[in-house]
């Protein structure tokens, strides 16, 4: 398995496979990614996986933009679930074409999926995702569940005035559809900067109500120290990536975006490693193995503790001239 010179085993991929979606949601962050100029094909997605896999990569995340606008979203399912060492494929989807598609990408080698759903009122569900309709996304969490794409996780990006009130009712609508509510702190980008200053909320005062009332609380070790809280309505897990150290100490993966790009942290936009322009003029393994490894020794945690800096540092000076 590779590690970074901070240690942190490298897992999984997290591969936008189209930078386009059907919503247009207020907040979106996507993926820190700019519009494609384009689109790997299934076929270099495969590739970029199968060297990965070769270190040690077992999982795959399939983000977007919505990846399920992808026609070809089967077969790149398919080839990347056929890879050496890969024991997982999932994907993050907004749903609206998921009761279409569910049983195809199951067949094709899917094995769950995290579904975003901020809302259960179709018209704050409007307001967010700037046009969308709530009733597809809920037909799309009940196929998932159909077809065994499980655990069915739902993304619920918590937003001041907009859905804080309303996260028993999540949870319980979660628990109903055997499904797991993830609530995802908002996070502040370049895209959403006012939106942000309005709608971020204190995410402590949640957790500290949702402590009171589980009945139990676990700790999710290498899951970036997820907390999740079990409670008469069901399970909910909290996420929580804004200057949360843990939340970077604990980080095992990689970003691939959908113009094929190594984007080594979430938070980042200027440690890039371009593969695709390679890979098209004919790069041979052994050189994009070399922008791999580039990547890898990018990443690095992005809030760290003051305590991690000066540890950091010297495992930066022991590590000299290495990956
Ligand atoms: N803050 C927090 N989560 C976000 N997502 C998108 N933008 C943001 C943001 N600004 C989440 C959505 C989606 C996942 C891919 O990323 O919940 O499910
Ligand atoms: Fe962004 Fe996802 Fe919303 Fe599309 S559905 S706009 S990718 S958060």
């Amino acid at each position: 398995m590779i590690r970074d010179s901070y240690g942190r085993p490298l897992k999984s991929l997290r591969i936008s496979v189209t930078s386009k979606c059907n919503f247009d949601c207020v907040y979106c962050h996507q993926e820190g990614i700019e519009k494609s100029r384009s689109e790997m094909t299934a076929e270099e997605i495969e590739r970029i996986v199968r060297l990965s896999a070769a270190h040690g990569v077992k999982k795959v995340k399939i983000t977007g933009g919505e990846p399920l606008l992808r026609h070809d979203i089967e077969e790149i399912i398919e080839r990347i679930a056929g890879v050496e060492g890969i024991i997982e494929v999932s994907m993050t989807t907004n749903a609206a074409l998921l009761t279409k598609k569910a049983e195809g990408l199951r067949a094709a080698g899917l094995r769950r999926v995290n579904i975003s759903l901020d809302t259960l009122d179709p018209a704050v569900f409007k307001e967010i995702t700037q046009g969308g309709r709530l009733e597809t996304v809920i037909e799309g969490v009940k196929s998932a569940v159909e077809y065994g794409l499980e655990p069915v996780k739902l993304n619920m990006v918590v937003m001041r005035n907009l859905n804080t009130d309303k996260i028993k009712e999540m949870i319980a609508f979660a628990s109903e559809n055997r499904a797991i509510l993830q609530l995802i702190g908002l996070m502040e980008n370049e895209y959403s900067d006012e939106f942000f200053k309005e709608y971020s909320c204190d995410l402590d005062r949640i957790v500290a109500e949702l402590e009171e009332e589980a009945n139990e609380v676990l700790i999710r070790k290498f899951m970036q120290n997820r907390t999740r809280y079990i409670l008469d309505e069901g399970e909910v897990e909290v996420v929580f990536p804004m200057h949360n150290t843990e939340f970077c100490a604990n980080c095992t993966r990689i970003r691939v975006t959908a113009d094929g790009k190594f984007k080594p942290c979430l938070m980042r936009t200027d440690n890039y490693v371009d593969f695709l322009d390679a890979m098209r003029s004919g790069a041979s393994d052994v050189e994009l193995e070399k922008l791999f490894l580039e990547a890898v020794s990018r990443r690095e945690p992005y809030f760290k503790k003051r305590v991690d800096i000066s540890e950091a540092e010297a495992a930066d000076v022991k590590n000299e001239g290495s990956v």
